[in-house]
């Protein structure tokens, strides 16, 4: 309406501009298809007025041509408005200048109209080719890396503020392989299946910008998809295999690759990430980046690499090569084994085929590849005693440690080989140490020893030697078994002793029991063993006895013819208390002058041929001293002498015979006893106490009678009156008597019977007799 009440002033204007001044006009960029820039008011009478838009500098499209409508009778109005494609940008364009001519029949007349586009910082517009009905197109190789970075949309004023970009037409398969996707900042991202195979299809995508304050445009993107430029990238070979040693340092180079082309990268397309290569960007060095263990990552063994070269400016011009890397297996490690050594202490009687120990070992070269064990000894050497098989340690042979230095320590070592180049190999250290053990019992052989009944304390009766199997042999100890016994036995060396007296006649034989035991001969020290064996002890008889002979005195008349020898008698003797022992010696001691007579065992013979003349006239008497001792191994021998007194009387030629007269001793003789004892009697303790006591009594007894008489001597002193004399003998006579009677037997023997001589009538010559008193020990 305000245009129309312009209208008079206008059309006044334009008929006066219209020949002389361009127009101009100021429009802000935020207007939009079909603003309305201009109107303009003509008179035309009689003709057809046209208004024509010749041109816009700079070109464009944004502007309508103007229209012209007829308003009254010869009055047309025109009119300049923005085309729908117009997206005013002041940054871009702020000037136009249009170029327009209006013709009314023959009058024709041109100007410019100036439109200045002002700025407006609050408009966000989709400006530019995007917002175009056309829209912006991208062009895209079809190598393109999947969801790659393809174009960035810029719209102006979008660097102070935020829009939501979205793609609203459909991008449904098949004909999309994916979606493509845009984000806030205007990235355009391919589809994260790739473009490869699309050429050269074209992918139309609307774009909606969405500003707050729901303020919107829209613009069109279409992504053109290119193929494959024929490559001028190539590598000489397509494929190429390489074997490498596995002991090579991380670092080291395996290979360069080269490809023809300029200003060439290289990189490992496959696998990605590669673990084990890398390739130098720019020479295509091939290393490696960590250590190629085959043992210990077996897919090392062999790489499959793809590497491809392509251009730097244009990445899609590329070529791809195939690389086998093989790794060959270096052997670089011994064996190694568990356990790295083997200590074990086993009793010497484990059974041969026991398992002592199982060696696990591997190579770290390759798990799998087999290993040879080798057993070596090295003390004792050659040793057969241990034996490997199949890896475990057995007891080959017995671990005897019984004979002498047998009980080892057994060194040895188990040598692992692998069968690499070169080959590598372990030793594990053996010890096995043998501990000994107590397996068998000591023995001993049963013994007799033979001992004198006299025999002394600490004689030694001999020496018991026990065995034992183990080593060491003679670790035993002996010990009689049972209480306290009459022998003892020495705990080390097994000698027997006796220990107290011995009476044949109260026990002959002995059985003790010797107990051995033994020690020292087990790996634990408790352990003993023991034995036994009975050893005999035969007490020997010991006369302890003299003999006695019945009668021990003979007097006897030979009558004897001339020259003949005769039986005289038989000496009866014997040891009443041991009638076993009947084997006697006789021997005539004495009173055989002339050797008239001989003894014949027992018989008493008389010879009378040794006498030659004269021949005694008268009888003559001879007093025969005969020795009878007892006969046997032991000494002393114990003896008596017998005395026979022999009258001898000549016997006339015409007496025919010979005749004895025996007078036997007379009841009231008693025969002379001679006993003679000819070593040193040594009592025995138990008599020398008795006699001790005997004396001692005996000395009190004196004592006692002593006290007695002095008393009563003082008292006779002291009682003058009372006659001395009379006391005494009275005294005396008891005393006496009983001192007499102790005395009475061997005075009576000596004073009696014999004063210790014998007369030998027929020489002349006296016999002094030994009176011994040792036959008294008996009494
Ligand atoms: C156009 O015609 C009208 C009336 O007929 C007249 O008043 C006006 O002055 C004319 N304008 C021009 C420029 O001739
Ligand atoms: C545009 O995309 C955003 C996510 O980027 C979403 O939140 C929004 O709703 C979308 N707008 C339209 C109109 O689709
Ligand atoms: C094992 O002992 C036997 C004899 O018993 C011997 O012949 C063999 O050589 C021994 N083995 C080893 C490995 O020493
Ligand atoms: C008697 O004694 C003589 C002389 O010594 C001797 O030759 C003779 O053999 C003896 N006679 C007997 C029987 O012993």
């Amino acid at each position: 309406m305000v245009l129309f009440r312009l209208l008079p002033l206008l059309s006044a204007l334009l008929i006066s501009v219209l020949h002389s001044l361009p127009w101009s006009i100021d429009i802000s960029e935020s207007q939009g298809p079909g603003t309305v820039l201009q109107i303009f008011s003509f008179n035309c009478s009689f003709y057809m007025p046209t208004l024509e838009l010749l041109g816009v500098r700079p070109p464009t499209s944004f502007f309508n041509n103007p229209s012209l409508h007829r308003k009254d009778k010869g009055v047309y109005l025109g009119k300049v408005t923005l085309s729908s494609s117009a997206r005013l940008d002041a940054l871009a364009v702020n000037r136009y200048e249009l170029q327009l001519q209006y013709k009314c029949g023959n009058f024709v007349t041109a100007g410019p109209l100036f439109v200045h586009v002002q700025r407006d910082p609050g408009w966000i517009q989709c400006a530019g080719p995007f917002a175009s009905p056309a829209g912006e197109f991208i062009y895209v190789p079809e190598t393109v890396t999947p969801g790659a970075l393809l174009y960035t949309l810029l719209l102006p004023g979008l660097g102070v503020q935020r829009a939501q970009m979205n793609i609203t037409s459909a991008q449904d398969p098949p004909f999309f392989p994916g979606p493509f996707s845009i984000d806030d900042q205007g990235f355009l991202w391919a589809p994260s299946q790739g473009l490869s195979g699309q050429a050269p299809k074209a992918f139309p995508l609307r774009i909606l910008v969405s500003l707050g304050k729901g303020q919107s445009c829209k613009g069109m993107l279409t992504v053109k998809v290119l193929p494959a430029p024929t490559s001028q990238v190539s590598f000489l070979q397509k494929a190429q295999s390489i074997t490498i040693p596995e002991d090579l340092v991380p670092g080291s180079k395996v290979i360069q690759v080269q490809a023809k082309g300029s200003n060439l990268l290289y990189e490992i397309i496959s696998p990605v990430p590669s673990p084990l290569y890398s390739i130098g960007q720019v020479a295509g060095v091939v290393r490696t980046t960590a250590p190629l263990d085959l043992a210990r990552a077996q897919d090392a063994g062999v790489t499959k690499l793809q590497v491809k070269a392509f251009e730097r400016l244009r990445p899609w011009a590329s070529a791809v090569f195939d690389l086998t890397v093989n790794v060959r297996a270096v052997n670089q490690w011994p064996p190694r084994c568990h356990p790295a050594l083997l200590v074990t202490q086993i009793p010497e009687t484990v059974p041969v085929g026991t398992a002592l120990h199982t060696l696990t070992c591997f190579d770290p070269d390759s798990a799998s590849n087999p290993l040879d064990y080798q057993l070596q000894f090295h003390n004792p050497p050659d040793s057969t005693s241990l034996r490997l098989r199949d890896r475990v340690l057995e007891v080959n042979t017995t671990l005897d440690c019984d004979t002498p230095g047998a009980c080892f320590q057994h060194a040895a070592s188990i040598l692992v080989l692998d069968d690499g180049q070169p080959q590598m190999t372990t030793e594990v250290p053996v010890l096995v140490m043998v501990t000994p053990i107590n397996e068998f019992s000591p023995a001993c052989v049963p013994r007799t020893f033979r001992v004198r009944e006299d025999a002394g304390p600490h004689t030694l009766l001999g020496s018991i030697v026990g065995t034992d199997m183990d080593y060491p042999r003679n670790s035993l100890e002996y010990y009689i078994s049972g209480g306290p016994s009459t022998f003892a036995v020495d705990r080390l060396s097994g000698e027997l002793h006796l220990l107290g007296p011995l009476d044949y006649e109260r026990q002959k034989l002995y059985r003790i029991i010797i107990l051995l035991i033994d020690y020292n001969q087990d790996w634990d020290l408790n352990s003993h063993r023991s034995g036994s064996c009975t050893v005999t002890i035969e007490v020997e008889d010991v006369n302890d006895h003299a003999p006695e002979c019945e009668p021990p005195f003979q007097e006897l008349t030979i009558y004897t013819p001339l020259g003949r020898s005769m039986e005289v008698t038989k000496v009866s003797c014997w040891i009443p208390q041991e009638p076993q022992r009947s084997t006697l010696s006789y021997s005539i001691v004495g009173g055989n002058s002339q050797n008239r007579f001989r003894l014949q065992g027992t018989v008493l013979m008389y010879n009378d041929s040794v006498l030659g003349p004269p021949w005694p006239e008268q009888p003559c008497t001879y007093e025969l001293l005969i020795h009878v001792a007892d006969v046997g191994p032991s000494i002393p021998h114990l003896s008596t002498t017998a005395t026979i007194i022999a009258h001898l009387v000549p016997w006339k030629a015409s007496t025919v015979a010979t005749s004895t007269h025996r007078s036997t001793v007379s009841s009231t003789m008693t025969p002379l006893i001679v006993t003679d004892v000819e070593t040193f009697w040594k009592p025995e303790p138990w008599f020398v106490v008795v006699v001790t006591a005997t004396g001692a009594v005996l000395l009190l007894a004196l004592g006692w009678l002593l006290t007695r008489i002095l008393q009563g001597f003082a008292q006779s002193l002291q009682a003058s009156s009372k006659p001395a004399r009379a006391l005494l003998p009275n005294s005396n006579q008891g005393n006496e008597g009983s001192i007499k009677r102790l005395m009475e037997a061997p005075r009576m023997e000596i004073s009696q019977h014999f004063d210790g001589r014998a007369h030998d009538v027929c020489t002349g010559r006296d016999y002094l007799f030994n009176t011994g008193t040792g036959a008294r020990r008996w009494l």
